[in-house]
């Protein structure tokens, strides 16, 4: 590509004579690997930007009645597998253009329920039967007289638990459960997903993207921004396609141990390029 090209993305994306030059005065300096995790940083700096450009969880432009649709996705999570698939999630809408917030039930304002069109609920089961801690508040006020109808919001939860427990998923089966019995309307059933999980959660988030997409893809186009491919996919949107069973192969930077010469351990600084 051209200077001129790559400096003539269109008119959105297009840099200032001041910029490209200060964009010259650097590149010229860095190693191939270097340029690629730049390329990466940058990426994900604008989706950061896009990100903010939604409307919060909890704040007062999200309490006004907004006729924008998004999903809200919800984890309630205690050792991290429900949050991470969460945010794997949360890179798949991003990729797909549809608008998503990725909220941690804890930090959840329950007055906010019913302002929400699209939820998703993805969470773990801990104790015997018992809601992560994060998840408590929520699913206790679900379950209380305080909850509100909720006949306009659609639904889909996600259990991860372990068949092993008397209780399997017995957390996502109480949301789920609730929030039918509350008026809202499930986008998919739930799946409830034992100790492997990873294909049941993709087909799951899968068949809740296909339903979802035509509905919140067209309203939520001023959230999207369409980036220039400058190099390397980015990050979010490349650790999507990635999972156990498909894993990413990144090559070896450095390996160098910082334990001293005669010590018997040995423990390195290790850079893998992604
Ligand atoms: C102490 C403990 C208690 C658990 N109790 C249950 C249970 O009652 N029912 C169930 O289905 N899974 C149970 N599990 C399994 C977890 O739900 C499962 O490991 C899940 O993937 C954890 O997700 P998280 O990391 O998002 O919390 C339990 C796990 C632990 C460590």
């Amino acid at each position: 590509m051209s200077s001129n090209t790559q400096k003539n993305l269109g008119s959105t994306t297009a840099l200032s004579d001041t910029q490209w030059a200060q964009l010259n005065q650097l590149t010229p300096s860095l190693t191939p690997a270097q340029l690629g995790w730049l390329s990466g940083y940058l990426a994900g700096l604008a989706q950061t930007q896009v990100t903010a450009t939604l409307p919060q969880a909890n704040g007062p432009a999200a309490e006004a009645s907004s006729p924008e649709k998004f999903i809200t996705l919800l984890y309630g999570s205690q050792t991290g597998n429900a949050k991470a698939l969460a945010q794997g999630y949360k890179a798949k809408l991003d990729a797909a253009g549809i608008a998503a917030k990725l909220v941690n039930m804890a930090d959840y304002k329950v007055k906010q329920l019913k302002n929400e069109s699209h939820i998703v609920v993805i969470v773990s089961t801990h104790g015997e039967g018992d809601a992560p801690d994060d998840a408590v508040e929520l699913h206790d006020f679900l379950a209380s007289k305080k909850a509100p109808k909720l006949p306009n919001l659609k639904f889909s939860v996600l259990g991860l638990g372990d068949s092993s427990y008397e209780f399997f998923c017995q957390t996502a089966k109480d949301f789920d459960k609730k929030l039918a019995e509350l008026g809202a309307t499930r986008i998919v059933n739930r799946v409830d997903c034992d100790v492997d999980y990873d294909e049941a959660s993709a087909t799951w988030a899968q068949q809740v993207l296909d339903k979802v997409q035509d509905e919140l893809k067209a309203k939520s186009n001023s959230h999207v921004v369409a980036m220039p491919h400058i190099g390397k996919p980015t990050l979010s949107v490349a650790a999507a396609q990635y999972s156990k069973k498909n894993p990413f192969t990144a090559s070896l930077l450095a390996s160098q141990k910082i334990t001293g010469r005669d010590s018997v351990k040995d423990i390195r600084h290790v850079e893998i390029s992604l």
